[in-house]
C-alpha cells in the first residue's frame, strides 16, 4: 500500500517544504466545512505492516499533533482528527511517515469553510455548496456516497439522506450504510443532496452533514465503467456443513463512479436476509486505489454454514453488474471410498480364508455330515483305505504299531465312522501271494495311509516292504491316488526318507499321531481323527449288493 501511495499522483511541492531527509511525495487539498468532525488519513496501512512510525505537525510547527484523544485536535494511528473544525485550523498539515530506514512526507492544504445550510440552520444566505460533486447514470441503478471517512474509534449512526432538503425515504431509494442506492436513475434525480450522520468520540455527539451536488448522465460511454467483479464467477464451492466459510468479493471499478456493492440472497441484502440470527453478515469494503481505478473487497461471512444454505446462489452486486457463487456438499473421495472398499474386501477376505483354514476340517466333516453321500458316484473300488506300515524293529515300536494299525485304526474309522480299510495282514485270503494281494487291493482303494516311524524309517520301511509295494505305491501316487501320511513321533529329517515318501510330504504333508495306545481312550472327534478323516474320502452310502458280492468273490 505505501508502494500505492507513492505511485499516486505527485502535485509539484513548493520550495519550503524541500528540508531534510524526508522525503515530499504528496500534497493534498482538502476544503472541509468548519463546525463539524474532520478526519484525514495519512497512510491507509494493514495492522500488520508493523515498524511504521506516523507523526503530524502543523507547518511550520515543530511539535507533534498531540496523540490525547481528549484534545480539540489529535493524532489517533495514522490519522488526524479535527473534533470540530474550525476557521481558525486551515493551513499545511503534514506527515512524516517513518517506516524502517526510510522516511516520506505527506502535506494537507486544508482550506476550512465557512457554509450556511440554508435548510438547517435557517440562514436566509444561500450558499450553494461545492464541497462533494456526484454523478448518477441514468436509466439504470446506482447509488450516492456520504463522506464519512473517520478512524473506528469514531461511531457513526443515524444517516439520514436529504434531496433539495427534503428526507428522503422509500421509493426508489434505499439507505444503505454510508450510501444511498438509487434505482432506474431519471434526470429529475439530479440536484442538490445532503447527508447527515451522528458521530460519537469518547462520548461527546457531533453532527455531520456533506451536501454533495449530483449530476445525472446519459448511459452512453457507460460500458467501460461497468464494474468488473472479478470474483466469485458464478462458480460452486465445496465446503462441509458447520463450518465457518469467508467469500470475498473482489471488483475493480473506476474511481468516478460511486456504486453500490453488496452480497444479496434471494434479492435481499444478507444483512437484512439474516437480521435476527446474523448467521451471515457482510463484511465492511475496503480498497485500494490505482491510478485509474480501484479495487475493492467486500466479503461475505457464515458463521456456521448449514444445510438451507446450498443451493441457493449468494450474489455480489457492484453498481450494474453481479456474479454469485453457490455452495456445493464436498464430493465424496471417490478414491478414498475404492481402497477403503479394496482394504475391506481384502480384509473380508483374508479373514474368511484365516477363519475357513482354523475351521476348514470341521467344516468339511460337517458338510460330510449334513450332505451325506448324494453326490457321490460309483468309482467302483471296494475300500476307502489301503493302511500300509513298517514293522520296527524295537519291542515297544513294534507293539504301538500294532495297537495302532489293528486295533485304534479300525476301532475309530471302520466302527466309529463306518469305513472300510484294507489292512495287510488282516484282510489278505490265506495263501495269496503277497505281491499278487497288494497288486489288486491297493487298486480297490481310494487313499493309501502310510505309518511311518522315524529313527528307522529310512531302512524299515524299505525292509518289511517289497520292491513291488513301492513300486506300486509309487505308480498309484503318480495316477493322483490321495496319501495320508501319519508320523507316529515327530520326524525331524526327511532327507533320510525315500524320495517317495520325501514326495508325499511335500505334497500333502503328514499327520502327527497324537493320543496314547489305549483302545478305549479313542474317539473319532478328537482334533487327530478329525484330520485324519478330513483326508479320508467321504463316507458312502451302504454299498450295494454288488459290490458285497464282488468282496466275496475276492
Ligand atoms: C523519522 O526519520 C527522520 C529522518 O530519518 C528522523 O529525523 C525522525 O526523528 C524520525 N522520526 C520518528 C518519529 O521516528
Ligand atoms: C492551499 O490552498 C489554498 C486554496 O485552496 C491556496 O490559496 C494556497 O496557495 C494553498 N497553499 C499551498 C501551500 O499550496
Ligand atoms: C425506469 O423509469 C422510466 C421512466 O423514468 C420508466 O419508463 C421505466 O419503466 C423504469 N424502468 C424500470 C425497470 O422501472
Ligand atoms: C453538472 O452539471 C452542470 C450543469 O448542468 C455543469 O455546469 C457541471 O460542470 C456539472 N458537474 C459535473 C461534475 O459534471
Ligand atoms: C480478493 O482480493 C484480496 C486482496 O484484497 C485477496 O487477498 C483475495 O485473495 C482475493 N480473493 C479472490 C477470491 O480473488
Ligand atoms: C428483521 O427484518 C424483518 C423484515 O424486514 C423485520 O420484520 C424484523 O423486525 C427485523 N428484525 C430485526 C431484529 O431488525
Ligand atoms: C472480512 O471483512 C472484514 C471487514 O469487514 C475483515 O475484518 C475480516 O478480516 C474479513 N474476513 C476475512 C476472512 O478476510
Ligand atoms: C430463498 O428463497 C427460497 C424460496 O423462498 C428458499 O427456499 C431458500 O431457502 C432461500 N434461500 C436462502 C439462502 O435462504
Ligand atoms: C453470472 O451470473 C449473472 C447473473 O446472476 C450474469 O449477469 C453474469 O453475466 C454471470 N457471469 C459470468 C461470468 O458468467
Amino acid at each position: 500500500m505505501l508502494a500505492l501511495l507513492f505511485c499516486g499522483v505527485s502535485i509539484a511541492l513548493p520550495p519550503f517544504v524541500r528540508a531534510d531527509a524526508c522525503k515530499d511525495i504528496r500534497m493534498y487539498k482538502e476544503t472541509p466545512s468548519a463546525g463539524q468532525p474532520f478526519a484525514f488519513n495519512c497512510i491507509n496501512l494493514s495492522p500488520t505492516s508493523g515498524k511504521v512510525h506516523v507523526t503530524w505537525y502543523k507547518y511550520p510547527g515543530k511539535s507533534p499533533i498531540s496523540t490525547n484523544a481528549q484534545s480539540r485536535i489529535h493524532q489517533e494511528q495514522n490519522w488526524i482528527l479535527f473534533l470540530p473544525l474550525t476557521q481558525e485550523d486551515t493551513g499545511i498539515y503534514q506527515c512524516v511517515i517513518n517506516y524502517t530506514n526510510t522516511c516520506h512526507r505527506i502535506h494537507v492544504n486544508l482550506t476550512v469553510l465557512r457554509k450556511y445550510w440554508y435548510c438547517f440552520s435557517g440562514n436566509s444566505q444561500l450558499i450553494l455548496s461545492d464541497e462533494y460533486k456526484q454523478i448518477l447514470h441514468a436509466g439504470k441503478d446506482d447509488s450516492l456516497t456520504c463522506h464519512l471517512n473517520f478512524p473506528q474509534s469514531c461511531v457513526l449512526d443515524s444517516i439520514t439522506w436529504y434531496k433539495d432538503c427534503k428526507e428522503i425515504k422509500g421509493g426508489r431509494f434505499t439507505r444503505w450504510r454510508i450510501k444511498l442506492s438509487v434505482s432506474n436513475v431519471s434526470a429529475e434525480d439530479g440536484g442538490d443532496y445532503a447527508c447527515q450522520a451522528q458521530l460519537t468520540h469518547t462520548g461527546k455527539r457531533y453532527t455531520i452533514l456533506n451536501s454533495i451536488t449530483v449530476n445525472i448522465t446519459e448511459t452512453h460511454g457507460y460500458a467501460g465503467r461497468i464494474p468488473k467483479i472479478i470474483y466469485p464467477k458464478n462458480n460452486s464451492i465445496e465446503v462441509q456443513p458447520g463450518t465457518t466459510l469467508t467469500v470475498d468479493c473482489n471488483i475493480t471499478d473506476t474511481r468516478d463512479n460511486t456504486n453500490l456493492r453488496s452480497w444479496r440472497v434471494n434479492d435481499t441484502l444478507v444483512d437484512d436476509y439474516y437480521n435476527e440470527s446474523k448467521r451471515i453478515r457482510e463484511g465492511f469494503e475496503s480498497h485500494i486505489s490505482f491510478q485509474k481505478h480501484i479495487f475493492y473487497t467486500v466479503n461475505i461471512t457464515f458463521s456456521e454454514v448449514k444445510m438451507e444454505d446450498y443451493g441457493h446462489p449468494f450474489i455480489c452486486h457492484a453498481g450494474v453488474s453481479a456474479a454469485y457463487f453457490i455452495l456445493k456438499l464436498p464430493a465424496p473421495d471417490v478414491q478414498a471410498y475404492l481402497i477403503g472398499g479394496l482394504v475391506t474386501l481384502i480384509g473380508a477376505a483374508v479373514s474368511v480364508t484365516y477363519i475357513y483354514n482354523i475351521f476348514k476340517i470341521d467344516i468339511v466333516l460337517w458338510y460330510r455330515s449334513a450332505f451325506l453321500s448324494t453326490e457321490i458316484k460309483e468309482d467302483g473300488k471296494l475300500y476307502d483305505a489301503y493302511v500300509l506300515y513298517p514293522k520296527p524293529q524295537r519291542e515297544i515300536q513294534s507293539h504301538e504299531v500294532d495297537t495302532l494299525v489293528l486295533k485304534i485304526l479300525p476301532e475309530v474309522l471302520e466302527r466309529q465312522c463306518g469305513y472300510k480299510l484294507f489292512i495287510f495282514g488282516r484282510d489278505e485270503f490265506p495263501g495269496q501271494a503277497v505281491a499278487n494281494v497288494i497288486d489288486e487291493n491297493i487298486k480297490l482303494c481310494r487313499r493309501l495311509i502310510i505309518i511311518i516311524v522315524p529313527e528307522f524309517l529310512s531302512f524299515d520301511l524299505l525292509k518289511n516292504m517289497s520292491e513291488e509295494q513301492i513300486a506300486v505305491y509309487n505308480a498309484l501316487i503318480q495316477d493322483g491316488m490321495k496319501v495320508i501320511l501319519i508320523e507316529l513321533e515327530k520326524v525331524k529329517d526327511y532327507t533320510a526318507m525315500p524320495e517317495s515318501i520325501q514326495y508325499i510330504k511335500q505334497k500333502h504333508g503328514a499327520i502327527q499321531w497324537s493320543g496314547d495306545f489305549t483302545e478305549q481312550s479313542q474317539c473319532a472327534k478328537t482334533k487327530f481323527w478329525k484330520k485324519v478323516r478330513y483326508h479320508m474320502p467321504p463316507k458312502r452310502p451302504p454299498p450295494s449288493s454288488s459290490t458285497q458280492m464282488l468282496k466275496h468273490t475276492y
